[in-house]
């Protein structure tokens, strides 16, 4: 485990350009192996999750290129499933994140049945997956978990069917989609989730020849199909990289320009900066944010796309333990995602967790302080107090912050960030 040194104090200036979004990438990545043909993925980010990813598919016999990358270019990755055999992914890599279940949707569809390691990931708090056993269940497969692994199967093909889902879930109504892509009839999933990357599958789905309607609203309709092509698809920003240091760009009361985003998506994210007293320059293509002293203190609630996403709770959560009053962070989407409180207490932070709810005392300064990246956003957040901090913070386990964001020394550091990598 490496650990991350941070000295605080210092304003952020300059512009930092955002990624592919890692939660589209760990759904097209698999959903490439619906068709018979290579894919090309492009922008796809430099992350742990995707490296993990590109693992198990060419372990399942999926050729993986990764072209190289010029000056001006995103990343870009070729899959070509021909070579693709009916097998499990092994627990030391499908272990390691949580949309390795992507393969269940995918395989069960191919194949007709699917063995996939229960899931890991992001370990803030227990992560069901009955909505997707649902789902997959209406479609004809039985599911059931054995020795740690889930293990669908269905008599034949996967047949269309209406799907309620009990909870607005980001990831069974992607599984439901990519298994309902290859199956005989129509499958209408309702209370979908409506989130930018759901979009983003459908319209790779789409380009590779499913018929995938409605994504972006609470009833997706999939019409099944025999067969799919590849296709070539451009992943969507990552709006929590960009939500990251957005509100780095306030915590620091710094200056940052944020390329490569699609404002609508962060319209939740840059009204409550906004709130905080920060100026919010939204300008189509870029987000500028620049920072106005303390922030003032305000209320959050984490919501299902558009509302304020559980992503960036942690991160927000950080910069209002200096605010010039009381913040309220109420947290709908986990039943808890608040162990980055414990680590931020270290640093002086005055917070008390009654529930899902958060209570944040603003107090004027934190100190640094040894702290531990104990899941992705919280490692994102405690950078961020630590960019905000009097003296050296010290966060262990950093690999957590690299599963999901893209070279963050060197993105930091280019805007002024005192940061170092100690492997
Ligand atoms: N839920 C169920 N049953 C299910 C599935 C979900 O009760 O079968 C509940 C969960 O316990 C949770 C709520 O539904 O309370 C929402 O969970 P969802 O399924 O939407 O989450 P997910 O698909 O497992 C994705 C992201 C998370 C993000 C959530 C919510 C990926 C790989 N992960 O998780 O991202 O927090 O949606 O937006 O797409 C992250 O990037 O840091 C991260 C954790």
């Amino acid at each position: 485990m490496s650990k991350l040194v941070v000295t605080g104090g210092h304003r952020l200036i300059g512009r930092i350009r955002v990624g592919g979004r890692k939660n589209s990438a760990v759904a097209i990545l698999p959903a490439t192996l619906l068709a018979d043909g290579p894919s090309i993925v492009e922008s796809v980010p430099d992350i742990q999750d995707v490296s993990v990813y590109c693992e198990i598919l060419r372990h399942l016999g999926a050729k993986v290129t990764h072209f190289p990358v010029r000056d001006s270019e995103a990343p870009r990755v070729m899959i070509d499933p021909r070579g693709l055999a009916q097998g499990t992914p092994p627990e030391s890599l499908a272990g390691k994140l949580r949309a390795s279940y992507y393969l269940l949707g995918v395989l069960l569809a191919r194949y007709g049945q699917a063995e996939v390691p229960f899931p890991g990931g992001c370990d803030f708090v227990t992560r069901p997956i009955d909505q997707h056993v649902k789902g997959f269940t209406a479609l004809g497969a039985t599911v059931k978990v054995e020795d740690g692994i889930v293990k669908a199967r269905a008599p034949g093909r996967l047949v269309g069917a209406h799907v309620y889902l009990d909870v607005v879930s980001v990831g069974a109504t992607i599984n439901i989609m990519l298994a309902a892509t290859l199956a005989d009839g129509v499958t209408v999933i309702e209370n979908a989730a409506k989130e930018p990357h759901v979009v983003d599958l459908a319209n790779y789905l789409n380009a590779a020849g499913a018929q995938v309607k409605g994504a972006g609203t609470d009833i997706i309709r999939i019409t099944g199909v025999t067969r799919l092509e590849g296709a070539t698809h451009a992943l969507i920003p990552d709006e929590i990289e960009a939500a990251t240091y957005m509100i780095a760009a306030a915590a620091t009361d710094g200056d940052i320009t944020v390329e490569n985003v699609i404002p609508k998506h962060l319209e939740s994210v840059s009204a409550k900066l906004a709130e905080t007293g920060a100026e919010v320059e939204d300008n189509g293509d870029y987000i500028r944010v620049k920072g106005n002293g303390r922030p003032r203190p305000v209320a959050i609630k984490t919501l299902p796309y558009p509302g304020f996403p559980t992503d960036a709770q942690e991160q927000i959560t950080a910069m209002l333990t200096v605010a010039s009053g009381t913040s309220l962070v109420t947290e709908t989407i986990w039943e808890s995602r608040f162990k980055h409180v414990d680590e931020l207490k270290r640093m002086g932070a005055q917070i008390t967790v009654d529930g899902r709810m958060a209570v944040v005392e603003g107090v004027t300064r934190l100190t640094g302080a040894s702290v531990k990246a104990t899941d992705l956003r919280a490692g994102a957040a405690l950078t961020i107090a630590g960019l905000m901090a009097e003296g050296e913070t010290e966060i262990l386990d950093i690999e957590h912050i690299e599963r999901g964001y893209e070279r963050p020394v060197e993105k930091l550091s280019s805007v002024g960030a005192k940061l170092r990598k100690i492997p």
